[in-house]
């Protein structure tokens, strides 16, 4: 188990943003920095934790755990469907195929949840029963199982000016606007269950529960590629398995691995409301965001979490700048 000490020492050398030299233009998304070279990404993710639509601080070691873990899961699905892993050079740093996006995140979700008015659970509870283009039945309990996974596709997010496009949509939409071809969609709907099927049986195995993920895809040279990250915390909510039944039994909200621990924090400790521009994570919050995320890691892989020693952007700058003389 990290020590907090480690952690607390980690902060104020977290990795925020890498400027590599001769790389060409810097691009960013919320967590990532990228760089574009021909036909490769080059993808740095960072320590930023992003919540409410904002960069609200950094936890150390998430950047590492992200894209290890991503790794992880790129490496396991490998039989299902390509991605676009090259090279990873350093735990921070991802060299990836240059893929032509496609826009339209697929959600997939094996549970009725979910925290917001707009989410599956707050459009059930407010009665409705035609959520997403998929019709509910009655009688349903927040954090109950659904019958079989279901997919919520929603429109992709500028990556540039970070504005969030969550816009929701149907498998009919999307093919009636022509946003994706009937053929491709259903292609990316068969994956999204087989990698969703995949990701619930491991974490099953590992005590987790997977509740529900985002996945993104690509093409690269025609073909369809997997790519961002797969089944981390950032992009998927985890439950502990063991005592889901008995608190759900009660009523009670499962244990989590997920943004919910951060936004009860906000709320209830630090008062936020919901609105405009959050506090900053406070260092205590910064520790246990950070032991949390190693978690997860270690829970899944089954593998210690190797905890560097920081500041580390010499060493991804030494670590990408060999791939990149090869790209010019
Ligand atoms: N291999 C790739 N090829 C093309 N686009 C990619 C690839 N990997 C990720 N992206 C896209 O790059 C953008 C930046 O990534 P990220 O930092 O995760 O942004 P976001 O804040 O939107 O999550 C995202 O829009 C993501 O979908
Ligand atoms: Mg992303």
């Amino acid at each position: 188990m990290i020590q907090s000490k480690t952690i607390l020492n980690a902060l104020p050398q977290v990795l925020k943003t890498v400027n590599i030299p001769g790389l060409g233009k810097k691009h960013h998304g919320k967590v990532r920095d990228f760089y574009i070279l021909k036909d490769k990404r080059v993808i740095i993710t960072t320590d930023r934790q992003s919540s409410f639509n904002y960069n609200i601080g950094y936890v150390p070691y998430k950047g590492a755990v992200l894209n290890q873990l991503a790794a992880f899961w790129f490496t396991k699905s490998k039989k299902i469907v390509d991605n676009h892993v090259i090279d990873i050079p350093h735990p921070n740093v991802l060299i990836a195929k240059n893929c032509v996006p496609i826009p339209v995140e697929m959600v997939v979700r094996g549970y009725l949840t979910g925290v917001t008015v707009t989410s599956p659970w707050g459009n059930y509870q407010k009665g409705e029963r035609m959520i997403y283009g998929i019709t509910f039945p009655d009688g349903l309990t927040k954090n109950q199982k659904l019958p079989r996974p279901i997919i919520t596709p929603t429109g992709h997010p500028d990556p540039e000016s970070g504005s969030h496009n969550d816009e929701r949509l149907t498998r009919d939409e999307i093919i009636k606007r022509k946003i994706v071809s009937k053929n491709l969609y259903s292609k990316m709907e068969k994956i999204s269950l087989q990698l969703f099927d995949l990701g619930s049986k491991w974490c099953e195995k590992r005590g987790l529960i997977l509740v529900d993920t985002k996945y993104e895809f690509g093409l690269y040279k025609g073909k369809l590629v997997l790519y961002d990250e797969v089944h981390t915390p950032d992009s998927s909510r985890f439950w502990l398995a063991h005592s889901y039944q008995s608190r759900f039994n009660k009523g009670l909200e499962p244990e989590n691995f997920d943004k919910e621990f951060l936004r009860l924090y906000y709320f209830n400790k630090l008062g936020y409301k919901g609105t405009g521009k959050p506090p900053t994570i406070p260092q205590e919050l910064a520790v246990d965001l950070a032991k949390r995320y190693i978690a997860v890691y270690e829970k899944i892989t089954g593998k210690k979490f190797k905890a560097y020693k920081y500041p580390i952007e010499k060493q991804i700058i030494k670590s990408v700048k060999r791939i990149a003389q090869k790209s010019k």
